[in-house]
């Protein structure tokens, strides 16, 4: 329908050749080769365990579960998100402490405002990478650290990204940056595979209540039982179905195996994007100056205002590109709107009222981008 999409499946034949070995072992739940990707992914994040979960949001409400947040915790989170992270913060009983953006070129949760919002209930940050840019994670780490809180990463965006630390060189991959990290491997993500997800964390016993939550609780999973002499189990906590099965496990280990290839073909379509929008009077390109590296998951520009970013949006629609936004401020939808008066988040609005999210896609061609930039400079 679109003759250049947001973005678009990535597979070849590596990954249907993987799903047919999976037919082939006549196992399609979670089993070997789940565990296989989990470990592929604790290597490459650098941590000691990652659970694999069947989305990102289902991840989310498991470490809130093993994190015991619960009935009036505050979460300090930031209004500029998807709105997973604060419906499950709504789910477990939980208040969110919805805390503003850095500023319109930086839309990563600001540690200043986070250190005000702290209270007697808070009891943890959830950070968000925007777009696969990693927060200011040194700063948020020192509060969390003084105000003895949990840090969560909701890493969904940044499959890949890591964070230099200024202050004693360390580099480390997003997923190992707090406390326990939440990614999404659905299917418009830098890792791709339907639906799923993983939760990393290098505390053995969080990783061990997620495994056991995620199988309804149980002590041993069917894959498990298949190799015990008498197959049983006990129910330990009141868990969930919320498995990831081999035949994802499969495309997830073979698009883990592509990601820094992929990575760094946005990155190279970013900087094409950068280098011909850079001369728009009046327009954003967020992250100009970051100093960092990013999974480069999300193209965003900002309009000027809000009749220039309609007017946009509706000239490259009719021209075949498709556009989204990433995101409306969460206290603007409905469901969260009795947060409105509580929290004042005058950038995240206006970041939410003037983005505009462009074509970005490894496979994405140079003539396709070039196009979108010509319509965008003719219009502006
Ligand atoms: C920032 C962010 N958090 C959470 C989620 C939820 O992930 P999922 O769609 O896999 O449940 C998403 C994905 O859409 C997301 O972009």
């Amino acid at each position: 329908m679109w003759r250049v999409p947001l973005s678009t499946v990535e597979y070849g034949d590596e990954e249907i050749d993987a799903i047919k070995q999976v037919f082939g072992r006549r196992w399609l739940a979670m089993g070997a080769e789940t565990e296989a990707f989990e470990q592929e992914f604790a290597d490459f994040v650098g941590v000691k365990h990652a659970v694999a979960i069947c989305n990102g949001t289902a991840a989310l409400h498991l470490a809130f579960l093993v994190l015991d947040l619960g009935p009036g915790d505050q979460i300090i989170q930031p209004a500029m998100n998807f709105v997973a992270a604060a419906n499950t913060t709504v789910h477990v009983g939980g208040e969110p402490s919805f805390a503003d953006i850095i500023s319109l070129d930086e839309p990563t949760i600001d540690p200043a405002q986070v250190e005000q919002l702290i209270g007697p209930r808070t009891k943890a940050v959830l950070v968000m990478h925007y777009g696969g840019y990693p927060c200011r994670m040194n700063d948020i780490a020192a509060i969390c650290k003084k105000h003895n809180l949990f840090l969560i990463e909701d890493a969904c965006h940044a499959v890949g990204s890591s964070y230099s630390d200024s202050q004693d060189g360390r580099n480390c991959m997003v997923g190992n940056l707090g406390d326990i990290a939440c990614f999404s491997f659905y299917a418009n993500k830098n890792l791709a595979i339907g639906e799923g997800g993983m939760v990393t964390t290098n505390d053995d016993r969080l990783a061990e209540r997620l495994r056991v939550l995620r199988v309804h609780g149980m002590t041993t999973s069917s894959w498990q039982r298949k190799h015990m002499p008498d197959g049983n189990y006990d129910v330990t906590e009141h868990g969930y179905n919320y498995r990831l099965d081999d035949l994802r496990s499969a495309i997830g280990r073979i698009q883990l195996a592509k990601l820094r290839e992929n990575n760094g073909q946005r990155k190279n379509l970013v900087t094409a994007y950068r280098r011909q929008l850079k001369e728009l009077d009046g327009w954003i390109v967020p992250f100009r100056d970051y100093p960092g590296d990013s999974a480069y998951h999300l193209m965003a520009i900002l309009a000027p205002d809000r009749a220039s970013r309609s007017q946009m949006v509706s000239t490259l629609n009719a021209d075949g590109v498709q556009t989204s936004l990433h995101y409306p401020c969460v206290t603007e939808l409905k469901a969260f709107e009795s947060y409105n008066d509580k929290f004042q988040l005058p950038l995240s609005r206006e970041f939410g009222e003037l983005v505009i999210t462009l074509p970005l896609f490894p496979s994405l061609t140079g003539a396709e981008l070039d196009d979108v930039c010509r319509i965008i400079c003719k219009m502006s």
